[in-house]
């Protein structure tokens, strides 16, 4: 089906960038520049400064980031992490692959963690949180700072959501001990095939994570530091990346200004709950604008039917699927949140036009 509103229009945003993504393309090639050159390095420069960190280093994907993250912290069997019961399941998997038992927590209204649950499932052999700042807008890192020091845990944001929120004007993802990228195609901040990238101040976890991505060589000695991995961020890809970054402050606003269009139009709708939550100090980006609507999949199904292609993350709870063997504590937010929620159409590459059409539809379904 032609959506009039599609999810994201990767073909649309590329002819809007075309001048300078080709003259990168072709900058890369001409010059062989495949590998751990110096797109990478300029690429990491700058994602540094955007997120108010010492050092960015490029990886292959936002799991990676988790992964290595995980590793530099000392994070194996036995050991347990603290993660938000609604999340991506890489959030999750990353934990489980290094050995650690994940023990969920649910979150609130926000999608986040919920914070004042986190200390009821602290054990003696709880290492680390690792919260996640879902669609935008960042998990209460005040709190879960107050608590890691309490406990003496580690923290690693799951940031790969939020480039460019912050708390009080203190990024996402400059934190925590390390904060985790994806540069998945429809991220804010999206490559042209998988991407990730970890930000940190310490220059320990840097180096650690500069010669795991290498199969844990020194690049400049050649020594092997440990039993590494394959996922370096392809120079392409953050030639590519670096050309977008130039233009996200900008796309921040327009995502903004579309949610505040959003938000104008539906804030009467008794049925349907809005991503606003007006809290001091709290910048949200809107990587994602999820509604919760009471009528679940009548209203999903209703838009996409209609010409609006939304996405239902997630219907089914992660720890649900049985194959991934999770303890479900029961989590009654994330459950109720799961049969409601819907995310509409939020991209740069959107029109005017589109937004207006996504509005006249929500509003059509509610008969307004
Ligand atoms: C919250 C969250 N964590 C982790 C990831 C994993 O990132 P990637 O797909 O780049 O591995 C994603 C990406 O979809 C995500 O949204």
């Amino acid at each position: 089906m032609k959506y009039k509103a599609p999810f994201v229009e990767p073909g649309k945003l590329y002819q809007k960038l075309k001048n300078e993504l080709d003259q990168a393309y072709f900058e890369v090639m001409s010059k062989g520049d495949l590998i751990d050159r110096g797109q990478l390095r300029t690429f990491e420069e700058n994602l540094a400064k955007f997120v108010g960190t010492k050092y960015a280093i490029g990886l292959n994907s936002g799991y990676d980031a988790l992964h290595i993250s995980l590793r530099v912290a000392g994070i194996g069997i036995g050991d347990e992490v603290v993660v938000p019961a609604h999340t991506f399941v890489a959030t999750c998997s990353a934990v489980v692959n290094v050995g650690a038992v994940p023990v969920l927590v649910d979150v609130r209204k926000d999608f986040n963690i919920a914070v004042d649950r986190i200390e009821e499932v602290i054990s003696d052999k709880t290492k680390a949180i690792l919260p996640v700042h879902l669609n935008g807008y960042m998990a209460d890192m005040n709190r879960i700072r107050e608590i890691a020091k309490k406990y003496n845990l580690i923290i690693i944001e799951d940031a790969c959501q939020s480039l460019g929120s912050s708390i009080d004007g203190k990024g996402a993802g400059s934190w925590g001990l390390t904060g985790c990228w994806s540069f998945y195609p429809f991220k804010i901040l999206g490559g042209y095939g998988d991407g990730g990238a970890i930000t940190t101040d310490n220059p320990d976890v840097a180096l650690f994570a500069r010669r795991m991505r290498y199969n844990g060589e020194d690049r400049d000695t050649g020594e092997y530091y440990g039993h590494g991995f394959t996922c370096l961020l392809d120079n392409l890809q953050a030639a590519f990346l670096d050309v977008k970054l130039r233009y996200l402050p900008e796309w921040i606003k327009r995502r903004k200004n579309i949610a505040e269009r959003y938000r104008k139009a539906f804030s009467g709708i008794s049925d349907l709950i809005l991503p606003h939550y007006n809290r001091p100090g709290f910048d949200h980006v809107y990587q994602n604008y999820v509604v919760r609507s009471k009528q679940g999949d009548d209203f999903s199904d209703y838009l996409k039917q209609n010409g609006v292609e939304v996405i239902v993350q997630f219907r089914k709870p992660y720890y649900k699927h049985k194959a991934l063997k999770l303890v479900d504590r029961g989590f009654p937010e994330t459950e109720a949140l799961c049969r409601e929620v819907c995310s509409l159409p939020m991209n740069v590459e959107i029109d005017d036009e589109q937004i207006d059409y996504v509005i006249k539809t929500v509003r059509s379904f509610y008969r307004l």
